[in-house]
């Protein structure tokens, strides 16, 4: 059985946002086509990983409420890949990219602690459902693991690009100086040819489409049988 990624409706790409001091503003984002006309913006985290919802809402909400969070996480890296190489929130991009580890770990051990041994011990459970599951819990594992690598190539690509930057504005103020001593700044970001932000900006969505594709399985599989269980 194969399952292809499921388009997301417009709807679905609103998020709250905290962005350069502003909370709680929303955001539409638009088709490609217009999104460069309009400020960019990288969709908040926050709540991302969080507990699920408390006893009482049932295992599928929750189940939801977790995917939404990663769906957000997943608007929030396709923003910053799209600001690539050079129109980035420093500081906004290293909070994605230290919320993704803690976060993926959180939401998968809720649903492999929880989610999958309801699944489990259902009466309603199909003889491939185990099969199934052990699918997901490779791909969580594969997540996590290729998660880790991404937020470091995220974290070190701000530091790199915040110490070129430096450099530069060093050598603006001190050109005779900085060039009798032969120290080159680092290939501004900005370039048409930046291999590192290439390089990271297909990393990225390596990442988020293959985490949007797993959100999308369990969306339209797990959390309707888990609804039929009550
Ligand atoms: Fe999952």
């Amino acid at each position: 059985m194969t399952f292809q990624p499921r388009s997301q409706s417009e709807a679905e790409f609103s998020a709250e946002v905290s962005y350069q001091g502003v909370a709680s503003a929303v955001v539409v984002f638009h088709p490609a086509a217009t999104r460069g006309e309009l400020p960019r913006s990288v969709p908040s985290v926050d709540g991302f990983g969080a507990a699920p919802l408390g006893a009482g809402s049932g295992v599928a909400a929750a189940l939801s409420h977790q995917l939404a969070a990663q769906r957000r996480l997943c608007d929030a890296l396709e923003a910053i890949a799209d600001g690539l190489p050079d129109d980035l929130d420093a500081q906004q991009t290293l909070h994605v990219a230290r919320s993704i580890g803690p976060g993926i770990r959180r939401a998968h051990r809720f649903e492999e602690d929880t989610v999958f041994p309801v699944l489990k011990t259902s009466r309603d459970a199909s003889p491939e459902l185990s099969g199934t599951l052990q699918r997901l819990h490779f791909e969580h594992w594969e997540d996590e693991s290729f998660g880790d690598e991404l937020a470091d190539k995220l974290i070190d690509y701000v530091r790199t690009r915040a110490a070129a930057k430096h450099c530069k504005a060093s050598q603006a103020g001190f050109p005779r100086r900085m060039g009798s001593f032969g120290i080159v700044a680092a290939e501004p970001a900005g370039s048409s040819a930046n291999p590192a932000a290439e390089a990271l900006g297909y990393m990225l969505r390596g990442f988020f489409e293959g985490l949007r594709r797993h959100i999308a399985f369990e969306e339209e599989h797990l959390v309707p049988l888990l609804a039929k269980i009550g």
